[in-house]
């Protein structure tokens, strides 16, 4: 394990006492990445990343100030977990193999990071007597229930590898607070997007992949006829709704739905990136991918009332920043 640390008020003990300490796993993850960001930003925090770098870049954690410790380290090693998570206020676990198509070509390293993994992290949390998980739940578990939106309370239908996974690590979540007294909260995240979404993998997100098609000004190919549609959820609302659900009362084993509440097919994607860059570049059709969902909407009253939170990005204006971020950072 290295540990590389950029502690700006080493001298200043007194501080680090006062301060809350917050573990991320997968902090140099596109999400996580984000999250560690908010928390920085909140003040009054050290932050400690947990990530291996399978898909997490260092680049993703550049330009942050602040106390934050990066530990190149794996979930499935539980006694690096335990040093790690002791005494930290709240433990945020997005620390993943986090992809439909991905699980299916390959279902082994999915399953031993995302199930083993979490149930390795949730032990360490337990036994070193650390502050509320935040689990990266998904909405992939729904898979394909007919209601719209979907509802906590349905009973969940996962159609891959990955979905079973990481309904798995919810009921893991859930189990640790009944028996272990550890307390947890699942978000179920909806396909997130923005800024340090990695466009090059092949299991990268959709709107990652629209984004670098535009910018060099190229049709992508949408599997399927792209009236598939999506709950698109800007990232920074969902750091925002993580750091709530580590603070809410009353949230413990409980599963939320982290979405926007909206839903918009492929092809308006596609059409509104067009328009803000004023160009019409035709989109191309392939086949449908097993394992995808047809469609996908949150009911978010769970988490307005029991987190209070309001999304604050529409689709339009999450498209722009992340526009902004890709033009800015493409070479
Ligand atoms: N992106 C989405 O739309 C979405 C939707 C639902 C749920 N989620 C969940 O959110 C979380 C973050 O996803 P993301 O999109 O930021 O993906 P990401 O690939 O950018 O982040 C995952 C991070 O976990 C790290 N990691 C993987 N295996 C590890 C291991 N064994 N030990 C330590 N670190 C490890 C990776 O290096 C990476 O930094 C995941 O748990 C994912 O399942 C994401």
């Amino acid at each position: 394990m290295r540990v590389f640390a950029t502690w700006k008020h080493k001298s200043r003990n007194w501080l680090h006492k006062i301060m809350e300490r917050y573990v991320v796993t997968g902090g140099a993850g596109f999400i996580g990445s984000a999250l560690v960001r908010a928390l920085l930003n909140q003040g009054g925090s050290q932050v400690a990343v947990i990530d291996n770098f399978l898909s997490g870049k260092r680049s993703n954690l550049e330009g942050l100030d602040g106390a934050l410790e990066v530990h190149d380290a794996d979930i499935r090693d539980f006694d690096a977990m335990s040093r790690m998570v002791k005494g930290a206020a709240a433990v945020f676990h997005l620390a993943a193999i986090p992809s439909v198509p991905r699980s299916i070509a390959q279902p082994v390293p999915s399953h031993e990071v995302n199930i083993d993994g979490t149930f390795t992290l949730l032990r360490a949390c337990a036994e070193a007597k650390a502050g509320r998980v935040v689990y990266a739940a998904s909405s992939s578990a729904y898979g394909d229930t007919e209601v719209l939106p979907k509802v906590e309370s349905m009973m969940p239908r996962p159609k891959s590898p990955y979905a079973a996974q990481k309904l798995m690590g919810e009921y893991y979540a859930g189990v640790f607070a009944d028996c272990f007294g550890l307390p947890g909260v699942s978000l179920r995240f909806f396909n997130v997007y923005g800024p340090r979404q990695d466009p090059l993998s092949p299991y990268s997100g959709v709107i990652s992949i629209f984004m670098r098609c535009l910018i060099e000004r190229r049709s992508p190919t949408i599997h399927g006829d792209g009236e598939q549609s999506r709950d698109f959820t800007f990232v920074e609302d969902v750091a925002a709704l993580c750091i709530k659900a580590s603070q809410a009362p009353g949230v413990s084993g409980k599963v939320i739905n982290a979405g926007n509440g909206n839903r918009y097919t492929l092809n308006q994607v596609w059409q509104t990136l067009n328009k803000i860059e004023g160009v019409s570049i035709a989109a191309e059709y392939g086949q449908p991918r097993p394992g995808d969902v047809r469609d996908s909407q949150a009911d978010t009253t769970l988490a307005r009332t029991l987190l209070g939170h309001q999304p604050e990005f529409r689709l339009e204006e999450g498209l722009r920043r992340t526009l902004a971020w890709y033009r800015e950072t493409s070479t």
